[in-house]
């Protein structure tokens, strides 16, 4: 890994810049591939990954790797990272979404840092609070399947979180069509891809030293 996204890693890692350092286990990066590859973008680790210190590592993660394998990309190939670092929590301890604050603030603090390290070619958001981190008047409804541009030139493809796909699964396909789209346009970019299955525990030993 570079190393000025291993030192970037390790302060956010070590961050206490806000409330959400009270109830988190641990802060979760996220998970880094190659520069210049696709970079897909959630909204903020949950129970599971706030135990595992792993993005995507419950039954939103299982799904997710499914659509990545159907378009031969497995979790080293890529970077999987949250807007929001810290695990939010309610009033009975159960996962939260993050509010606009707290997007803000650790997204602002952090995700842009990281993107500016691994200068993606594709962003992908998963759902509508990541979508709307870059993006603050746009609906994941009307956004989902599109191209959108930032600022700093980087293309992101807005689709749905796979919570709500597991909860509309009649949605399944036109998730699927999202990801070959995805698949399409991160060739279209000349993104590199290197084809083969990792498992989770060489995924883990790849970033064991961050
Ligand atoms: N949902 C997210 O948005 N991110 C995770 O890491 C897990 C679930």
């Amino acid at each position: 890994m570079d190393e000025k996204l291993a030192e970037l890693t390790i302060e956010i890692k070590q961050c206490e810049a806000c409330h959400l350092k009270d109830n988190r286990t641990q802060v979760v990066p996220g998970i880094y591939g190659p520069k210049n590859s696709l970079c897909i973008i959630g909204e903020a680790p949950g129970f599971n990954e706030d135990k595992e210190g792993f993005p995507f590592v419950g039954r939103s993660g299982k799904l997710l790797d499914k659509m990545l394998e159907s378009i031969n990309f497995s979790r080293q190939q890529i970077s999987i990272l949250n807007v929001v670092k810290c695990r939010p929590t309610d009033e009975n301890m159960g996962n939260r979404t993050p509010n606009e604050s707290e997007l803000k603030f650790c997204g602002e603090r952090w995700l842009y840092k990281q993107l500016n390290s691994l200068t993606p070619k594709l962003i992908v958001t998963l759902g509508g609070i990541s979508l709307k981190f870059f993006f603050p008047s746009a609906k994941v409804t009307k956004s989902a399947g599109k191209v959108l541009t930032l600022d700093e030139g980087y293309p992101i493809f807005a689709t749905f979180h796979p919570a709500y796909i597991l909860r509309n699964y009649n949605k399944i396909e036109e998730y699927s069509a999202h990801f070959q789209e995805i698949s399409k346009l991160y060739d279209q970019f000349n993104g590199e891809r290197i084809i083969g299955k990792t498992s989770r525990s060489e995924q883990k030993s790849l970033t064991d030293f961050m």
